[in-house]
């Protein structure tokens, strides 16, 4: 089969497209025809080697797919061949990468693929549909009524976070770094998108929430406490799930007065069994209309370290090239 995949870490370049043997699917695992794959962040991390993890080369990229299966092992329940299924979550641990035509995936981690749902908005969705649920639901504790902020309301973690939290029934604040993607973010259905290179986004948060923000879902790798803090509202909830390097200053008096919380998370210590309310949930919203994949383009599978160089410029290097997420096509 065709993969992309890496024998070493480093820059995009280190990715080759190429042939790997087509995997055998385990006793408890389904083999997938994959049809659309994407980039997170998180990939070009491991793959550049700026987080350390233990890969068995050749390691094949990428931790989403949706596709459908073509063989099941003998202890596979849930699925058999022709059902139509997306997964998020694998390239981490002993499980290989998705950026294949086939991938070999435990049973527990697949989910059904619903209605006349496209592989490529479920594959979009996928990882930043469930850190959005994981964070709103479990962490945050959102509620309907509350008031959300959160930074670049187009991106990836950001266009989930502002779906989900109005199906919850919040009122919703965020921003874009151009006026597309302020507008971008109104047809999201945010209340209010301000454009964060031109406006005073401070003042545009307390003219909408003069008793301060219930939910800060901070997206940014660079958290600024000295800003945010006063912003949020008695018994303020603030979600941090990005920047590993990042020690910014804290100042704490603020923050315990109005019994804020701080609430840290990374998506992928969710178990298979933590994933399955929120896929449920994300399958339901997007059959429903509700929720809508916010997919920037398609490439070929073959051109996956120019995907990675465009995410990698766009999230690291924050130029702002994209808006949403790169899919790619076996
Ligand atoms: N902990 C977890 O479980 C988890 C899960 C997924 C992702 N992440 C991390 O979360 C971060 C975001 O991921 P993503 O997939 O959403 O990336 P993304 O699609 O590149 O989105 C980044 C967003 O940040 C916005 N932004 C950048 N600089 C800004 C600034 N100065 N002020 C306001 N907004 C700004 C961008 O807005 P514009 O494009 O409008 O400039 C963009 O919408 C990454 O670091 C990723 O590794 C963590």
């Amino acid at each position: 089969m065709k993969a992309a995949y890496i024998t070493k870490t480093g820059p995009p370049e280190v990715i080759q497209y190429g042939e790997l043997p087509t995997p055998e699917p385990g006793a408890s695992q389904c083999l997938v025809k994959v049809s659309a794959v994407d980039v997170n962040p998180i990939d070009t991390y491991i793959r550049s080697g700026l987080i350390p993890a233990q890969l068995n080369f050749p390691y094949i990229i990428g931790r989403d797919l949706a596709g459908v299966v073509v063989k099941t092992g003998k202890g596979v329940k849930k699925f058999k061949a022709g059902d139509r299924v997306w997964v998020t979550g694998q390239g981490v641990a002993d499980r290989q990468g998705t950026f294949a035509e086939y991938a070999a995936v435990d049973e527990e981690w697949l989910h059904p693929t619903p209605g006349n749902v496209s592989d490529e908005d479920i594959v979009a969705i996928s990882l930043v549909g469930i850190t959005a649920h994981l964070g709103l639901m479990r962490k945050a504790k959102l509620k309907g009524g509350e008031i959300l902020f959160v930074n670049g309301g187009s991106g990836g973690v950001g266009s989930s976070v502002v779906q989900m939290a109005k199906i919850l029934g919040a009122r919703v604040i965020t921003t874009g770094g151009d006026d597309k993607k302020v507008e971008l973010c109104r047809q999201l259905g945010a209340d209010v998108a301000v454009n964060y290179k031109k406006e005073d986004v401070d003042q545009a948060i307390k003219s909408f929430a003069p008793q301060g923000v219930n939910v800060w879902w901070e997206s940014l790798r660079e958290p600024n406490f000295e800003r945010t803090i006063p912003l949020l509202a008695m018994r303020g909830r603030m979600i941090v799930m990005a920047g590993r390097e990042a020690k910014p200053p804290f100042p704490v008096g603020p923050f315990y007065v109005k019994d804020c919380s701080l609430h840290g998370f990374a998506m992928f210590n969710a178990s298979a069994e933590d994933q399955e309310q929120a896929a449920a949930d994300i399958n339901e919203w997007m059959l429903q209309g509700k929720l809508k994949a916010r997919i920037d383009r398609v490439l070929p599978l073959s051109q996956a370290t120019e995907a990675h160089r465009l995410q990698e410029e766009s999230t690291v290097k924050k130029t702002g090239a994209l808006a949403g997420k790169i899919v790619l096509k076996p």
